[in-house]
C-alpha cells in the first residue's frame, strides 16, 4: 500500500467530491458526513467525470450525463444504463489529510 496525500479533509465539504490525479489515474473523492470514499473519475458508462460532472446524494453520485448512479462506498451500479462498476480506492483519514492509494484501485468483489 502506498498512501498519497490528497487534500485537507476541511478542503473537501460533506457532499462534495475532489478530482484528483496521479500519473494518469483520476480519482473523485467524495465527503459522505465525514467519511471519505474515493472511486475512479470517469463514469464507466461513457467519458465523463464523476466528480465534475455528478451529483452526490448521500453516498450514492449521480452522473449527470445518463443519470446513471454508483454507490460511492463499494463502486456498485445502482442506477442504469451503466452496467459496469467502478473501481474503488483506498482512503485514509490521518490528521485531518485524506490519502488515497492510488496503486491499489480495485473492483469491489
Ligand atoms: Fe455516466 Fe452515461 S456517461 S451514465
Amino acid at each position: 500500500m502506498s498512501f498519497e496525500r490528497v487534500c485537507e479533509a476541511s478542503d473537501l465539504p460533506d457532499g462534495e467530491a475532489l478530482k484528483v490525479e496521479r500519473n494518469g489515474i483520476e480519482v473523485a473523492v467524495f465527503n459522505v458526513d465525514g467519511e471519505f470514499f474515493a472511486t475512479q473519475d470517469r463514469c464507466s458508462h461513457g467519458d465523463w467525470s464523476l466528480s465534475e460532472g455528478g451529483f452526490l446524494d448521500g453516498d450514492v453520485v449521480e452522473c449527470s450525463l445518463h443519470c446513471g448512479k454508483f454507490c460511492v462506498r463499494d463502486g456498485n451500479v445502482k442506477a442504469y444504463p451503466p452496467t459496469e462498476p467502478l473501481k474503488v480506492f483506498p482512503v485514509r483519514l490521518e490528521g485531518g489529510v485524506v490519502y488515497v492509494d492510488f496503486s491499489a484501485g480495485h473492483i469491489t468483489p
